[in-house]
């Protein structure tokens, strides 16, 4: 076991955690934080991503003690005194989702894409969020939701 400390959603957590424990597990499991989705497990889906100090990562490829120090955010962070974020919603008023299973992690990956400044086009969007995959939208309400978001934020 090691001793880790994770700021996740503005609070600092300390774990103990075995090194192969991989962080989209330690968020679900270990801090009761569900909203951040398993969809396959090897790197393909994107239904895990987290913002890691910033950026957008599939947590099940990063393991729970690469996080120690780090800054995580869930999609349970983004809501901001009850006030949705704007990614959320902007998916929530262009009907950019279905079942919903892809959409955590598409949020937080249009979240990093827009921060980064890499929403300024449908392309962009496009291959922005090529790692996400959805089965249920087809994916032109989700685009049509980050461009709305990035021109609100802008
Ligand atoms: S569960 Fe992590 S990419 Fe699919
Ligand atoms: S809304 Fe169902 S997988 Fe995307």
């Amino acid at each position: 076991m090691r001793s880790v400390a994770i700021t996740v959603n503005g609070e600092r957590r300390e774990l103990q955690l075995e090194p192969r424990e991989l962080l989209v597990y330690v968020l679900r499991e270990r801090l009761a934080l569900t909203g951040t989705n398993v969809g396959c497990d090897t790197s393909s889906c994107g239904a895990c991503t987290v913002l890691l100090d910033g950026e957008s990562v599939k947590s099940c490829t990063v393991l729970g003690v690469q996080a120690d120090g780090c800054e995580i955010t869930t999609i349970e962070g983004l809501a901001m005194n009850g006030a949705l974020h704007p990614v959320q919603q902007a998916f929530h008023e262009q009907h950019a989702l279905q079942c919903g299973y892809c959409t955590p992690g598409m949020v937080m990956a249009a979240v990093s894409l827009i921060e980064s400044g890499e929403a300024g086009s449908e392309k962009a969007i496009r291959e922005g969020l090529e790692g996400n995959l959805c089965r249920c939208t087809g994916y032109h309400n989700i685009v049509k939701a980050v461009a709305a978001a990035a021109s609100v934020t802008a």
